[in-house]
Formats: structure tokens, sequence, C-alpha cells
């Protein structure tokens, strides 16, 4: 390894050198003490005297030691090589191949394992490349045959479908290693409202014996009167072998309350959206090794899309709880509009975001949550991630949300959310010693997004 200079001053977890070689802020530095030691340059200052940088020291050869003495003033400090820093840092050495390690040519990958039982979350202002690079983990998904289940708020991970034409990426896409590749055979897109998305399958959620609490779902603002009703009717269909949401209405309508006549409109507009069938689709079809399912919303009404989000969800939950169906991972875009924090609105999937969140890991089934606003994304479900990646963020309670909700983010770390370019990402997380910097690799397919904008 190559020298850089020597210590001038330093206590158990941080040094300060004196530089003879060029060195970049953030760049990797180790010493020896007990052992080889792994730093990152925090800080370096100019005066009169010289050049001197701050390293803050991540960890060592040995895992398990603790320094206990400062590092000895005149060591000598060497720029840490690609083996020393993938071993120290405990970046995994293949998986799902995310991008380079800034300014190295060091490819970095998450662990699917992690990232199903532990899961994602993904935060950064509009604009940023949040979708870019879950674009990049789904291929990888699609790669290792990991189920996925995107529900997708403005159909832009239809574009999975076919490769990458961009010009100006593909330039970027060699030093990757990267080429345009589509996945059309992978990428099955399921819409309710199919006029609009022409190449989508039809999605229909199961109304066949509906449970009290999927009925109650269907009627989020029903007063206790109204819940009353429902609950009547429901034990009344109940003592039928099957009962259809037809069949509860129905049953309504020969209650005698007349707080029945608000309920009835409500229950009979979400019937007529057809999105309820007795002949619903099979979740094995949604999810299925190797493919990667796109639940498209765009252009269906929020209150629509909220019952099929909840129905949906909950069902793919309980087949995977009975592991009739894989272990997978559900993506989550536009996150604060499905699990907002309390205070910021409600929403009907919710509840079951919390429970995948909270008991998904004990099924091996993995949530990615996306979202502009992480001040407005319901906090219990943030701090449940275990791998972050974070991008551009220039809210400042948002910023805050993001350094008190990531684990191994310093306040310092503030300044560095605020002026990260679009492409660059800091990666927090398991199995990592510490949060580093990205370069999120180009991508093979069409990136969806940018359709959308223009
Ligand atoms: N890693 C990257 N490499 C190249 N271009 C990128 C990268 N990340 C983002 N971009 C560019 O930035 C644009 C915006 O990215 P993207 O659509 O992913 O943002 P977003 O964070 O999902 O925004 P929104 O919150 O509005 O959905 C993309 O269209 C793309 O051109
Ligand atoms: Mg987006």
């Amino acid at each position: 390894m190559e020298p850089v200079g020597k210590i001038t001053g330093s206590s158990t977890s941080s040094f300060v050198f004196s530089v003879d070689k060029e060195v970049r802020k953030f760049d990797y530095v180790c010493v020896e003490h007990h052992g080889l030691a792994l730093a990152q340059i925090k800080e370096i200052k100019q005066s009169n005297a010289g050049t001197f940088a701050e390293a803050e020291v991540i960890g060592y050869e040995n895992r398990k030691y603790m320094a206990r003495t400062p590092f000895p003033v005149g060591s000598t400090v060497y720029l840490a090589d690609e083996d020393t820093i993938r071993k120290i840092m405990g970046m995994p050495d293949d998986g799902l191949y995310i991008g380079l390690l800034k300014d190295t040519m060091m490819k970095v990958y998450l662990n699917p394992s992690i990232l199903i039982q532990k899961h994602l979350c993904i935060l950064a202002k509009s604009g940023s490349g949040k979708s870019y690079v879950m674009g990049v983990i789904i291929e990888e998904m699609i790669k290792k045959g990991i189920p996925v289940v995107v529900i997708d708020a403005h159909g832009e991970y239809v574009s999975l479908r076919r490769p990458n034409l961009d010009r100006q990426e593909l330039r970027n896409a060699k030093k990757f290693g990267i080429k345009p590749k589509g996945y059309a055979k992978n990428v099955v897109e399921f819409s309710p409202l199919c006029s609009n998305n022409r190449e989508a399958v039809p999605i229909f959620l199961d109304e066949i014996n509906m449970s009290f609490q999927d009925i109650l779902n269907l009627v989020p603002k029903a007063t206790p009167l109204q819940k009353g009703i429902l609950y009547e009717v429901f034990e009344e269909a109940r003592k039928r072998r099957v009962y259809l949401l037809r069949d509860v209405i129905e049953l309504i309508k020969d209650v005698k309350s007349n707080a029945k006549w608000n309920l009835l409109p409500q229950l009979e507009q979400i019937y007529s959206t057809n999105l309820f069938s007795p002949d619903y689709t099979p979740v094995e079809d949604i999810v299925k090794r190797g493919r990667c399912s796109i639940i498209n919303l765009k252009g269906v009404p929020p209150y629509i899309q909220e019952i099929l989000v909840a129905h949906l969800l909950s069902k793919l939950f309980d087949e995977r709880r009975n592991e009739n169906i894989p272990p997978f991972m559900i993506v989550i875009e536009e996150a604060h509009r499905y699990c907002p924090e309390r205070g910021e609105g409600k929403s009907l999937a919710s509840n079951i975001i919390k429970t995948i969140a909270s008991e998904g890991r004990k099924f091996g089934l993995g949530l990615a949550i996306l979202t502009q606003r992480p001040a407005r994304v319901d906090k219990n479900v943030i701090s449940q991630c275990n791998t972050h990646i974070i991008l551009k963020t220039t809210n400042p309670n948002d910023i805050k949300a993001i350094v008190s909700g990531v684990e191994g983010l310093t306040t310092s770390a503030s300044d560095e959310i605020q002026r990260l370019p679009i492409g660059t990402a800091i990666l927090a997380g398991l199995p990592l010693a510490a949060p580093i910097f990205v370069e999120i690799r180009t991508r093979e397919t069409m990136h969806g997004g940018r359709l959308q904008k223009i």
C-alpha cells in the first residue's frame, strides 16, 4: 500500500496526519495499530505549516478489536487498497450489483437475503434518482430469479421490458460494465384500468368469503352505526358456505336501520369498479420465480388505489405466511401516500404495510419503500428498514428525518446529503461497518421516470 503521510495527533477513534502525497476527502486510509485499522478522511486542512488530514476510524482487520490506546504519533498512514477496504468495510463480493464505490472501480453489491428479510428504504427529494436506483435493483432481482411486486403509482416501471437506449447513459455504461438489455419475458404488468394501459393484464381481487376486516376496509369512514350494520350482515353472510361481495350488498338492503342508505352507495360504487370478482387473479400469477409484477395504478382514482393496495398486500402477506408463494419483495413507490406518518393523512394500506415491515422478515417478505418526503412516512416503517439508500435531499425536515432514522449517519452527513450529485448515493446498513458513497450503475433497461416527465 502507498504511504501518504504520518500521524501528528490522535485519539482512540480518529487521527490527524501530515499529508505527503495528494489525498482527497472521503479517501480510505489505513494504519498499523494492533493489526490493520481502516479510517476515512473527513477533512483536509492547509496552512503555512503544511497540509493535514483528519481521519475517522471505521474498523479493524480483527473485527472484535476495540482500540483503548491512541494511534501512536509518527505512525505511517497508507492509502487503503481495495482488498482492505472490502474486508474491513464488510462489503459483500457478490449479490445485487448496484454500482461502484465512489472514485474507485470496486463493485458494490447488496445482499438479496438481507434485503428480503430486513427491508430497504430509498429516500431523496423528487428527481434525484430513487426510481432509477430501484430499477437497477429490480434488474438484479430478476437476474437472481427473486420475485418482485411493484406498486407503481405512475406506470414508470413497465419500461423494464425495454433496453436502455439513452445515448448519454450508455456512454457511462462502459465504466460499469453494463450492456443494454430488456426483460420483456420477466415483466408482467397488471392494472385495474386496462383501457389506459394497453399492455396490462386486468387484475381482480378475491371477493369470495371476505373477512369482516376486508369488508370494513372498503368503507374507511364508516360510522359506528354503519360498522354495526356491516357486522350484522357479515354474520348473516357467514352462515352460507360461499358468499360474495354482491351478497353482502344485497343483505345490507334488507337491514332495517336507516344508516344503510349512506353505506349502500359506497359499496355499490366499489362493486361497480369491477375490482372484485369471484374469478380473481391468482396470487401465484403475481408472485412467481423470475417474475417482476408491476401493479400499474396510472389513472386509477386514489380511493380505488388504496383499496387495491390494502387488499392485495394483505392477501400476499397471508399467502407468503402460509408458504403458498416463494420469498419475494414488494416495492412501494410514493410510500408517504400509503403509510403516512401520524397527522399526515390516513391510508387503508397503512396497517398492512406496518405489519409487513415488522413481521415480514419472519416469512421472507421484503419491503422496499421509496419516498420524496421521508418526514411524512410512518417512522416505524422507516426504522424497520435495515438497508437505506439516500440520494440528494434538501428539505431540512426531511434531512432531519433521514439523519435520525438511519443508523450510522452523523449530523455532519446532513451537509453531504444536500450536496450529493445525481447518480451518487449514500448506502447504509448491514453488513457495512459504515455508510459508503456509491456511484449508481447505469440501467440496463429504459428508465420510465423520464418518459413521465416529458
Ligand atoms: N444513477 C443515475 N444515472 C444516470 N441518470 C440518473 C441516475 N439517477 C437519476 N438519473 C436521472 O435523473 C432523473 C430523475 O431520476 P428519477 O426518476 O429516478 O427520480 P425520482 O427520485 O424517482 O423522482 P420522483 O420523486 O419525482 O419520482 C432520471 O430521469 C435520470 O435521467
Ligand atoms: Mg420516482
